[in-house]
């Protein structure tokens, strides 16, 4: 039997190296999220989802897994997990797991085994191991290039090349290979057995390659976005059937699901969330958005179609560990590319009243949206993006592989502070593995639990009505604003959701009972930039 209690879940995301540090060595760890379960649930969220937390060299904050089967230990142990997850559920809250198939670590002993063996070994076919091209196979075996910058081809002593598509440290499997098939499967079974609720699941659109390994057409930015269907590594239709066989594994037991990591255009979507393949697929393209009405709505509409033809419902997220905050993002000019903004600047442009304000509309709208919805830690207590973290601690394989052309995800990564004060404002008891800014005290927990207008007590007010006056199901109905300038939509049992991104303020019908509303002073009238919910 299974249910979709995923259908419309509020998942928490959990990066476990930032979010609470137990043991006092400057890395989160499980036994620190353990603590902090009771504010999960107060805040109101139904499950979380936990950052890959297996051993690890961290090259890639854990996306670079030396064993699928344990954890690692600056993390704790497979007991502190165990717990985790038993504690977790007793408080009603769902764990997913970060599965990572697309590729292992390089300190994974299959890769070992690989490079320690000859040429034409079998363990070398568990990855994409090739020779080069040019006269004496000097050259990588195509023009691939990695998403983190550079070749995605490295040459091993013996001069064959392996490909890895993020770090060095990264190689891809070769899923082709019936054992990293059955290996997966295995995996799956190792983390449902142990309670896990479901799994997000890495790379979602990767995987499977073009095995005639043809050159791609190279172009700009280097981004996981397939925007076209059938590239050379991403979006290929040979990666459902993978997929078809984790959905089998996943319905041998009760009411778990997986969500997919898949940057693909919208109108591809429906393929990775037919009923046999994965339950969510994130709508990307929504978190991309600017914060432009035209925009936001056409991407609202179009991640809804999508879903909808499948007859699924879609599911949202406004920021993640690989982006910068959202709070950051909507501060900036319209159409500034923050990618590049992070470490280009000019760093003054951004107006960080400005995108708090509409982060606090944004939760809003995304929570009255039919379908799941994602937060990111951190996001509820409004922090941005620590974009002037000193280059040269920066951590994240991004700055070095791109000849530090990009500065990569450190700054939304900084650890959570949990308190006014101390060494690391309460992350634990001495300072955290990246610094945090003076201003992260003012923004803690401590400083904004029971504070009538914070963003945190802002979060738990709309995650609490969320609970009570959002419909499981059913449709959204757009309607014409009071302005033009106005999103409006209405949701079955009759809640309205009003955002205003005009300049002038509107005036809300004299009848309507306000739920809540974005501005801390609301009073019945919507300045810029405010969401409102009535009925
Ligand atoms: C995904 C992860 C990202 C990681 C990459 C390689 O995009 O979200 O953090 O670097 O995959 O595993």
């Amino acid at each position: 039997m299974s249910s979709s209690w995923w259908r419309n879940a509020v998942i928490y995301q959990v990066y476990v190296r930032s979010f609470a540090d137990s043991n006092g060595d400057g890395t989160g760890d499980i036994n620190g999220i353990r603590s902090k379960l009771p504010y999960l649930a107060e805040l109101g969220v139904t499950g979380l989802w936990v950052n890959p937390w297996y051993a690890s060299p961290l090259r890639d904050g854990g996306y670079d897994v030396a064993d699928y089967r344990d954890i690692e230990p600056s993390y704790g142990t497979l007991d502190d997990a165990k717990a985790m997850i038993a504690e977790a559920h007793d408080l009603g809250l769902r764990v997913l797991v970060d599965l990572v198939p697309n590729h292992t670590s390089s300190d994974h002993a299959w890769f070992q085994e690989a490079i320690n063996a000859p040429v034409g070994d079998p363990s070398r076919s568990r990855y994409l191991i090739r020779d080069g091209r040019g006269p004496d196979g000097n050259e990588p075996p195509t023009n691939w290039k990695s998403i983190f910058g550079g070749s995605a081809w490295d040459q091993l002593d013996d001069g064959q090349w392996y490909l890895h598509l993020f770090d060095t440290t990264q190689p891809d499997l070769d899923w082709t290979n019936t054992e990293v098939q059955e290996e997966f499967k295995d995996i799956f079974r190792f983390w449902l057995e142990i309670g896990a609720d479901g799994f997000r699941v890495d790379v979602a659109h990767g995987l499977a390659k073009d095995m005639d390994f043809p050159d791609e057409e190279i172009s700009g930015e280097l981004l996981q976005n397939a925007k076209t269907p059938n590239h050379p590594y991403w979006d290929r239709d040979d990666v459902h059937q993978y997929i078809r066989q984790w959905r089998a594994v996943l319905e041998e037991y009760d009411d778990r699901m997986m969500v997919a990591e898949a940057w693909v255009a919208p109108d591809r979507q429906p393929l990775y969330i037919r009923p046999d393949e994965y339950h969510q697929s994130f709508a990307f393209d929504f978190l991309e958005s600017n914060w432009d009405k035209e925009e936001l709505r056409g991407n609202i509409e179009a991640a809804i179609d999508s879903a909808g033809s499948v007859d699924n419902v879609p599911t949202w997220t406004l920021s993640n560990h690989d982006v910068v905050r959202h709070a950051t993002r909507y501060g900036l000019p319209l159409g500034t590319n923050w990618r590049t903004w992070l470490l280009d600047g000019p760093h003054d442009i951004l107006d960080a009243d400005l995108g708090n304000r509409r982060a606090r509309a944004a939760i809003m709208f995304m929570l009255a949206l039919p379908g799941c919805v994602y937060l990111y830690q951190g996001e509820e207590l409004g922090l941005p993006e620590v974009y002037d973290l000193p280059l040269e601690i920066l951590d994240d394989p991004v700055w070095v592989m791109s000849g530090n052309t990009a500065k990569g995800r450190d700054g939304c990564r900084v650890p959570i502070p949990w308190s006014t004060s101390g060494p690391s404002f309460g992350f634990g008891e001495r300072e955290g593995w990246l610094p945090q800014p003076d201003f992260f005290g003012a923004l803690s927990a401590e400083a904004q639990a029971g504070v009538g207008g914070s963003m945190l007590e802002h979060y738990r007010s709309a995650l609490a009505l969320r609970s009570t006056h959002i419909p499981d199901s059913g449709d959204i109905d757009w309607a014409d604003g009071p302005t033009s300038d106005t999103l409006t939509f209405s949701r079955p049992g009759g809640l309205t959701c009003w955002i205003n991104f005009g300049s002038d303020d509107v005036e809300l019908p004299e009848d309507a009972e306000i739920l809540l509303a974005s501005e801390p002073s609301f009073n019945r009238v919507l300045g810029t930039d405010g969401a409102v919910w009535f009925r």
